[in-house]
């Protein structure tokens, strides 16, 4: 019986003595490494917990409050030595990674009750309102993680403050850390979406608060973020709740906690860092992850944005016209880009002359290696542009030696591009006048004359139909590396005036070679073409130009050539006008040939003239040129009123022979 009341006494003994110690230990300390099933939180407002145990206070809902707080009051002994120790990590998730651009934080909270309806969301953190804020009687301490600065209660952006009763700080510090291996504080962002481990201790004894922030990734630094002699207990009541309260504003953003470990007598246990929840996937953003995104964004928009200006620009290069009825004309077309290559991008090196209608290039066909001479003409009209082309395509099927071969053309907004055969030897005018080149003996004229004469005939009566030159010349008589003549240009001063004016009113032509019935009706005939032929054949033997002015020291005077042998013919002279500079080396019936041709297709009157068949029997010694009845009768006929009336063509353009607009097409093909 002794033995049974001993084994009573000691079971009553044991229970007296352990069970108030277990009540005591659950109140005195917890530790949560996630909040998993066997947490008993109380939960408020927009708070819950994940599955994983992650405790999510807020979320990005506006102006709401999340709160959880230990279900049961801790005692806090405000007679003695009132201590306690907590660490929890936090995480704070704006919706975009920017700067101060979410919720108004975390509070860490010590408050008599766990009723705060009539808290406020927003700046208030959910712990007070406008009326309530700052009052003794709340008994509320709290330390606050504050990314959002609020000047009415004078703190700063991302900070960290001691809170007693209201939410202007007793203290407050930017949030940092301090780094034992930089030996000073690092700043801390609270928005950054990264876990923060935070440690608050205070020392009764010592009434002395320590708040210290660190990463995850480090252990807790020696040093306290904040340290503060305070009186807790004038402020903390017996028994009062320990937990979080958050708020969102006008922005918002996820606010966590992951892990809580509370002591009321002594350290607080550890978090076991590497056990807490993970926050959901994508919202745990590194900030380098976050800078090397937006950087390769940028640099993927920047290569977009440069290759889509480089396509454009390279579209705008080689951009050209093309319309559906030139399908037919395919063979005829050459791309834009082709030329561009061929001509080195159209460079001034390239540059064989410059005529009244634009540039002509040199160049080299980049599939062929085919030489090339590419003239630019400036086109600005629509209208006749397909008569125009169905010309000039037509012009390309021209064939004779002593023609520039034309081998297609391209268009562009504003410009025709014309493709000629390149003649290695040029224009010949640079031969005759200009002493860039060597003399031109006179078998090598006679040989260029015969070959022009041909040609022209080709183009009079051998063709299909009657092609007009309308500008026969020596600058458009090119040389092939066989110094053989070779007519440019046949038939585009009359193309031309399909663009530019309908009506066949413009002179098209070169002064000095414009027959006087052409000035007078704008007509073009084949008779004037013979007429300028003419003056073509008096240039080659004479080695002079049709109209040259001559200063003799007093005066200028104008020196007509077709007057000048016409006159020196009357004389019985007429080789004295032939060149000097054949220094008399020349086959005297062919030179007076020459000489009296050029006189006879000058003639004032166009029914008068030979036609090129006729020309052409004379030079090939067909026919004779005496046999022809009016063949006295036509050197007389320079003199007449009709021929004056040539001379009064612009004579203030007599320095410049050309007229400008009606210029040459092709002179200078070949340099
Ligand atoms: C935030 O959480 C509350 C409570 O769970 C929910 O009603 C609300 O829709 C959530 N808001 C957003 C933006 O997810
Ligand atoms: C959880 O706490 C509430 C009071 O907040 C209490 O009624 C309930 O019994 C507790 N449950 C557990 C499992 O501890
Ligand atoms: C502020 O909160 C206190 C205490 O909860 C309450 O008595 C008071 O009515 C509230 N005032 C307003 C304006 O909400």
């Amino acid at each position: 019986m002794a033995i049974d009341l001993r084994s009573l006494l000691l079971q009553i003994l044991l229970y007296v003595y352990y069970i108030p110690l277990a009540l005591a230990q659950d109140v005195n300390q917890f530790i949560y490494n996630g909040f998993h099933d066997q947490a008993n939180l109380s939960l408020q407002g927009i708070a819950e917990i994940h599955p994983n145990g992650l405790l999510q206070l807020t979320n990005l809902s506006r102006n709401e409050v999340g709160r959880a707080f230990y279900p049961f009051p801790i005692n806090f002994d405000t007679t003695s030595s009132l201590s306690f120790s907590t660490n929890f990590v936090f995480a704070m998730v704006p919706e975009v990674i920017k700067k101060n651009l979410g919720g108004h934080g975390i509070a860490f909270t010590i408050s008599p009750s766990t009723d705060f309806t009539q808290a406020e969301a927003n700046r208030y953190l959910g712990l007070f309102n406008a009326s309530n804020n700052n009052l003794s009687t709340n008994h509320i301490f709290a330390i606050e993680l504050d990314p959002i600065p609020d000047f009415d209660f004078g703190n700063i952006t991302n900070h960290v403050g001691i809170n007693v009763n209201g939410m202007k700080s007793v203290e407050l510090a930017p949030a940092e850390y301090f780094s034992k291996k930089e030996g000073k504080n690092l700043s801390l962002e609270l928005l950054s979406g990264n876990p923060i481990h935070t440690w608050i201790d205070y020392d009764g004894a010592e009434k002395l608060l320590n708040v210290t922030l660190a990463p995850t990734t480090i252990p807790k630094p020696d040093m306290p973020l904040l340290s503060r002699h305070i009186d807790l207990s004038q402020i903390l009541l017996k028994s009062m709740y320990v937990g979080f309260s958050s708020a969102t504003g006008t922005l918002a953003s996820y606010q966590y906690i992951l892990g809580w470990s509370f002591n009321k007598s002594g350290p607080a246990q550890s978090l076991d860092v590497s056990s807490l929840p993970p926050l959901p996937e994508g919202r745990k953003v590194k900030p380098s992850l976050v800078i090397i995104t937006s950087l390769i964004t940028v640099a993927l928009v920047l290569i977009t944005v440069a290759g889509a200006a480089a396509y454009i620009l390279r579209r705008k290069k080689y951009e050209e016209l093309l319309e559906d009825w030139e399908e037919e004309y395919g063979p005829h077309r050459f791309s834009y880009r082709n030329l561009y290559k061929a001509t080195k991008g159209f460079k001034d090196k390239e540059l064989l002359g410059e005529g009244g209608f634009g540039k002509v290039y040199m160049g080299i066909l980049p599939s062929s290696n085919v030489q090339i001479a590419v003239k630019r003409v400036s086109h600005d009209s629509k209208q006749g542009m397909k008569e125009f082309v169905a010309e000039i395509v037509s012009m390309g099927r021209l064939r004779h030696r002593n023609l520039v071969q034309l081998l297609g053309y391209c268009r562009r907004r504003g410009e025709l591009l014309l493709v000629y055969d390149y003649m290695p030897n040029g224009s010949l005018d640079r031969f005759l006048y200009r002493n860039e080149k060597t003399n031109l003996n006179w078998a090598q004229r006679f040989r260029i004359i015969k070959g022009v004469a041909s040609g022209l005939l080709y183009l009079h009566e051998e063709w299909e139909q009657v092609v007009l030159h309308r500008d026969v010349k020596a600058s458009n008589v090119l040389l092939d590396a066989g110094l053989n003549g070779r007519l440019g240009d046949f038939g585009l001063a009359k193309l031309y005036d399909h663009g530019t004016n309908p009506q066949p009113t413009r002179v098209v032509g070169t002064v000095g070679y414009l027959a006087p019935e052409v000035t007078r009706t704008g007509r073009a005939t084949t008779c004037s073409d013979v007429f300028a032929f003419g003056a073509f054949l008096l240039e080659v033997a004479c080695g002079r130009k049709p109209i040259e002015l001559q200063a003799d020291g007093l005066s200028e005077q104008v020196l007509v050539l077709v007057d000048w042998v016409s006159e020196c013919c009357r004389r019985g002279a007429i080789l004295d006008t032939s060149d000097p500079r054949l220094e008399g080396n020349y086959v005297v019936d062919e030179m007076e040939l020459v000489l009296k041709l050029g006189l006879f297709c000058s003639h004032a009157t166009p029914a008068s003239r030979p036609s090129m068949k006729q020309v052409v029997q004379f030079l090939d010694g067909d026919a004779d040129l005496r046999e022809l009845p009016h063949y006295s009768a036509s050197f007389g006929a320079f003199t007449s009123n009709e021929s004056s009336d040539f001379i009064s063509v612009p004579f203030s353009q007599a320095s410049a022979p050309s007229m400008s607009s009606t210029d040459s097409i092709l002179r200078g093909i070949g340099r």
